[in-house]
C-alpha cells in the first residue's frame, strides 16, 4: 500500500527489505570486529529479501582522521548491493564495531540513492533502517514540516527519523537507554506495520530495534550481539537466537539484550537454536543457489518425512496442539496461502479430500480475508508459508483465528511470524530456502500437507492403519524417484536451450497435474519474463485452445496409465487436440508410457509414482527448464527482478 500524501507518483516506499544489526564493542582501545564487515555479510545473505538498494551506518570506535569526534558514518546506493560495496571501496567510512545494514525493495516508485536506508536526522547523529510501512506517514510529516523539518528523501520512514530525533533531544542528556526509550515513544505514534533498526551517536555500541509486524529476530554472540530480519543475517556468527514479539523494542550492546513492550514493559523474548548452519545457505559449488535448492528437494522430502511414523506406519505429529476431539471435528478445511505455497495447497486439496472426506478450500491468503469467508470453530485453516512472514497470510491466520477457526501452519521457518501466531505448526524441513522462486520448500509443503492428511484421516478413521502405512511408504519413495529426475536431466536442459526464445509457454494438466501446470507456467514467468500460462487440461476446449498456433510449446504433464479413472486418456486426447492444431507438445511421461509418443514432439521421461505422488516428481523438469531458459537469457536466476523472498506487505 503507497502511505498517503505521497503524491505526483513520487517515490513512496513500502518495504519488505533485510535488515541487520551488529554491535561488538564500542571501546576505541579495545574495538571488537568490524562492524561493517560484519553488516555487510549479513545484507549478502538477506540480499534475496529485497534488492534495489542498499546501505549501512557505523558508529566510529575512534576520532576521524581530521581529529573530529567519534560520530557516525554511513553510505546508501541505489542498485544491488555490489554497487554499495564499490561506493565504499572508493571512500571508506570509519572504523567502528556498532553497524546497521539495509536492504531495500520498493513497491512504489523507482529505488534512488536518497530514498535508500539508512535516513539520518539534520545534524547527522541518527541513523534508522526501515522494513514496512508508515500508515499515518503524512500526518506525522505534516507535523513535522510545520516545525521546520526539512525532509532529504520522500520516503515515510524519513519521518521516524525526524520524530525519533526530536524525542532523544527531550531526554536527559547522555541518559543511559535514552535511545530505546525514546523509539518507544515514537512508535506508540506509529501506524502500520514496521522493523525499525537505530543508531545515535550519542549512544555507543548500542543498537536499539523495534517491531510491529514485520519480523526480526536476535542473535546471541559471544561479546556481540546482532539483529537481522531472519537468522541468515547472523547465521555465520551464532545459531542462538531470541523470537521477538509483537510491539517490542529490543536495546543490544556487546555484552546486554533488553526487550520491553512499547509501553516499556520488561520482556523476557523466547529463545531458540537455528538447526542449520552457514554453509546450508551457501552455493556449495552450484551455479545458482535454485540449483543447489532443487537438487536438495530429495533430502527436503526426506527430512520432512523424519520421525512423522511409528515403526508401524502410523502417523506421529506430537507438534500438533490443536487436541484431537478438535481435529476429529473438523467439517472444513480451508488452505491460504499466496504464490508456489498456494500451488501446494491445490495439490493437497485432491489428496485430503480423497483421504479424509473433508472439503477442502484453497483461497489466496490476500483474497480470503475480504471475502467473508464462512469460518466457524469446526473450520480448521492451513496457512502455508515458506517464510513464515508473507503479509497476506499473517493477515488471513489473523482474521480466520478472530472469526473462531483453528489454524495450523506449515512452515519452513522457526521464529516466524505466521507459526507463532497459529494454534498449531507444522515445520517443514527444507533447509533455508534462498533462491526467490521456490523449489525445495514446493515439495516439502506437499509432503507436510500428505502428512495433515494422513494423520486427520488416521484420526477420523477415514483410512485403515495398513492404508496410511501405504501411503506413507509411497512417500519414502519420492525422494529417489525426485534424484532420478535430477539424475537424467539434460533433456530438459536441451530442450530449454533450444526455446529460449519462446514468446509464450503453454502448460496443461489435469487433477493433481493442473497445480504443476500452474507452477510450471509460475516459475516460467518469475525466472525467464516468459509470458507462460498454466490451465485445467479439460478447459483447453473452453476457450484456451484459440492461443495456439503453429509452433507454439505446450506442455502437458501426463498421469500414470495405471492411475485411477480414464485420468490418463482424458490428458492423451487434449494433447492431440492442441498437437492438431500445430502446437509443439511436450510430454512430461512416466517411463513406459507409449501411448504419449503419436502426440508429442519431445518427452520428457519421469519415473513411475502412484497418482497423488506424481506432483513431487512431475514438477521437478519445469523448475529445471525455467532455470535453464532463464540461465540461457543472461538472467540473474536467484534474483529475479520486481521479486522479493519474502513479501512482509499487503
Ligand atoms: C513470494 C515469493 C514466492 C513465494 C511466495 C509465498 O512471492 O517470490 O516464491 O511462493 O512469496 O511465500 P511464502 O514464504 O509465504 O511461502
Amino acid at each position: 500500500m503507497m502511505p498517503p500524501g505521497a503524491g505526483g507518483g513520487a517515490t513512496s516506499v513500502g518495504r519488505m527489505c533485510g535488515i541487520v544489526g551488529f554491535t561488538g564493542s564500542s571501546s576505541a582501545a579495545a574495538p571488537g570486529p568490524e562492524g561493517l564487515a560484519v553488516v555487510l555479510e549479513g545484507l549478502r545473505r538477506l540480499e534475496y529479501r529485497g534488492y534495489d538498494s542498499a546501505g549501512v551506518a557505523v558508529l566510529a570506535d575512534g576520532p576521524g582522521a581530521d581529529g573530529t569526534p567519534p560520530g557516525l558514518t554511513s553510505a546508501k546506493r541505489a542498485g544491488r548491493l555490489a554497487r554499495l560495496v564499490e561506493a565504499l571501496e572508493e571512500s571508506p567510512l570509519l572504523e567502528g564495531s556498532t553497524a546497521i545494514g539495509h536492504t531495500r525493495w520498493a513497491t512504489h516508485g523507482g529505488p534512488t540513492d536518497a530514498n535508500a536506508h539508512p535516513h539520518l536526522s539534520a545534524d547527522g547523529r541518527l541513523a534508522v533502517i526501515h522494513n514496512g510501512i508508515i500508515e499515518n506517514y503524512a500526518v506525522l510529516k505534516a507535523e513535522l514540516q510545520a516545525e521546520g523539518v526539512v525532509f532529504a528523501s520522500e520516503t515515510d520512514t524519513e519521518v521516524v527519523t525526524h520524530l525519533l530525533a526530536r524525542t532523544l533531544a527531550e531526554q536527559p542528556a547522555g541518559g543511559a537507554g535514552a535511545l530505546a526509550e525514546s523509539m518507544r515513544r515514537v512508535c506508540r505514534q506509529l501506524d502500520g506495520a514496521f522493523t525499525l533498526l537505530a543508531v545515535h551517536a550519542d549512544s555507543p555500541g548500542t543498537v536499539v530495534g523495534a517491531r510491529r509486524n514485520s519480523p526480526l529476530v536476535v542473535g546471541l554472540g559471544d561479546g556481540a550481539n546482532y539483529l537481522g530480519s531472519d537468522v541468515a543475517a547472523f547465521i555465520a556468527h551464532t545459531k542462538e537466537a531470541l523470537e521477538l514479539g509483537q510491539d517490542q523494542v529490543v536495546q543490544i550492546t556487546a555484552t546486554a539484550v533488553e526487550v520491553t513492550g512499547f509501553d516499556g514493559t520488561p520482556v523476557t523474548p523466547r529463545a531458540f537454536t537455528v538447526d542449520w548452519d552457514a554453509e546450508a545457505a551457501e552455493k556449495g559449488g552450484h551455479p545458482w543457489f535454485m540449483d543447489k535448492e532443487i537438487h536438495e528437494q530429495p533430502k527436503a522430502v526426506a527430512d520432512t518425512l523424519l520421525g512423522r511414523s511409528d515403526a508401524a506406519g502410523a502417523m506421529v505429529l506430537d507438534e500438533l496442539r490443536i487436541d484431537e476431539s478438535t481435529l476429529r471435528g473438523i467439517d472444513k478445511i480451508i488452505v491460504i496461502a499466496c504464490g508456489t505455497a498456494a500451488f501446494a495447497g491445490y495439490v493437497a486439496k485432491y489428496a485430503i479430500e480423497h483421504w479424509c472426506r473433508i472439503p477442502v478450500e484453497v483461497d489466496l491468503a490476500h483474497e480470503f480475508r475480504y471475502r467473508d469467508p464462512v469460518l466457524t470453530p469446526r473450520t480448521l485453516v492451513v496457512a502455508i508459508s515458506q517464510s513464515g512472514e508473507t503479509m497476506d497470510v499473517v493477515m488471513a491466520v489473523r482474521h480466520a483465528r478472530e472469526q473462531g477457526a483453528k489454524v495450523l501452519a506449515i512452515c519452513n521457518t522457526r521464529g516466524s511470524t505466521i507459526p507463532r501466531e497459529s494454534d498449531a505448526a507444522l515445520y517443514t524441513h527444507a533447509g533455508p530456502e534462498v533462491a526467490v522462486a521456490s523449489t525445495k520448500a514446493f515439495l516439502a509443503q506437499i509432503t507436510a500437507c500428505y502428512l495433515l492428511g494422513l494423520y486427520l484421516a488416521q484420526l477420523r478413521g477415514n483410512l485403515f492403519p495398513d492404508e496410511v502405512a501405504a501411503v506413507i511408504g509411497q512417500l519414502h519413495a519420492v525422494p529417489a524417484a525426485v534424484q532420478e529426475v535430477l539424475d537424467g536431466a539434460e533433456a530438459v536442459r536441451a530442450l530449454a536451450r533450444e526455446l529460449v526464445d519462446a514468446p509464450t509457454v503453454l502448460f496443461l494438466g489435469r487433477h493433481v497435474g493442473y497445480p504443476v501446470a500452474l507452477e510450471g507456467a509460475l516459475k516460467l514467468k518469475e525466472l525467464a519474463y516468459i509470458h507462460a500460462e498454466g490451465f485445467a487440461a479439460g478447459e483447453l476446449k473452453h476457450g484456451p485452445i484459440a492461443l495456439v498456433e503453429p509452433g507454439q510449446p505446450v506442455f502437458v504433464i501426463v498421469p500414470s496409465p495405471r492411475g485411477r479413472d480414464s485420468l490418463h486418456a482424458k490428458v492423451i486426447s487434449n494433447a492431440a487436440e492442441v498437437r492438431a492444431r500445430g502446437a509443439r507438445t511436450i510430454a512430461i511421461a512416466e517411463v513406459g508410457d507409449d501411448a504419449v509418443l503419436p502426440h508429442a514432439d519431445v518427452v520428457i521421461r519421469v519415473p513411475a509414482v502412484p497418482t497423488l505422488m506424481a506432483p513431487l516428481v512431475t514438477v521437478v523438469p519445469l523448475q529445471i527448464f525455467a532455470m535453464e531458459v532463464a540461465t540461457a537469457k543472461g538472467y540473474d536466476v536467484d534474483q529475479p527482478r520486481n521479486l522479493a523472498k519474502s513479501v512482509t506487505v499487503e
